[in-house]
């Protein structure tokens, strides 16, 4: 999973990985993709998938939801649309190019936001946690899973240690749950619901229904 600044280079990278990832990934990911989808679907239909990729997620959301799912990579996004159109999932709404930072979509849109497996990737995190914000409902959540490590972990230093040598095979090893809580409770908006354990992590961010 390529961690850098440039987003052509991103774009590249996953133009490479579209054609192997689900192989890779399907399995590894399934346990946190689907605890994601499912607080998703419990906030209400409309929910927005950043970073969706191959939609590797899709197929797990509820025959009533409506999903749009938004990425970089127009390559992922292929292979995302054939999977829609071989499995029929017709609660799947849209896939679009677009970057996290600037979503094309008006105000408090979405019931739910995830983004899985994206945020590490993202240059300015806290640039696409506002726009998640801005088009997030009062009341709904913002469900991130990622590799993401506690602060106060025993193995924190080792990860943040391990950092900059992960980053050249491009991996994120050093991404903090502060960071998305500290963000949440920092706009005095939003209240942590939720913080998974283990390797791969999920977290929830419920925005106030009175914001
Ligand atoms: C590791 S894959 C995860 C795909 C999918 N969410 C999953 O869980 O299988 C990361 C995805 O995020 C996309 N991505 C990276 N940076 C992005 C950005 N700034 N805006 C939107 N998508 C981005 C990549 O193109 C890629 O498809």
């Amino acid at each position: 999973m390529p961690a850098t600044d440039d987003l052509d280079t991103q774009k590249r990278a996953y133009a490479t990985w579209a054609k192997f990832y689900d192989r890779i990934y399907q399995r590894l990911l399934a346990r946190p993709q689907r605890e994601a989808v499912d607080a998703a679907c419990a906030c209400g239909p409309d929910i927005l998938e950043i970073g969706v990729g191959t939609g590797l997620t899709l197929p797990y959301f509820t025959p009533d939801s409506r999903v749009f799912g938004a990425d970089l990579s127009f390559d992922m996004l292929k292979v995302a649309h054939r999977k829609v159109a071989e499995q029929k999932l017709a609660h799947v709404r849209g896939l679009m190019v677009m970057d996290a930072c600037r979503l094309g979509f008006g105000p408090e849109r979405f019931d739910a936001v995830t983004a899985q497996f994206v945020i590490t990737l993202v240059p300015d995190p806290e640039q696409a946690l506002a726009e998640m914000d801005r088009v997030l409902k009062p009341g709904g959540e913002i469900i991130i899973s990622s590799r993401l490590i506690d602060d106060g972990g025993l193995l924190a230093p080792f990860w943040t240690g391990l950092a900059p040598l992960m980053r050249r095979i491009g991996w994120s090893t050093d991404f903090k749950v502060s960071r998305l809580t500290g963000w949440g409770a920092a706009t005095g908006r939003y209240e942590t619901v939720h913080v998974g354990r283990g390797y791969f992590k999920v977290v929830r961010l419920r925005k106030l229904a009175s914001a």
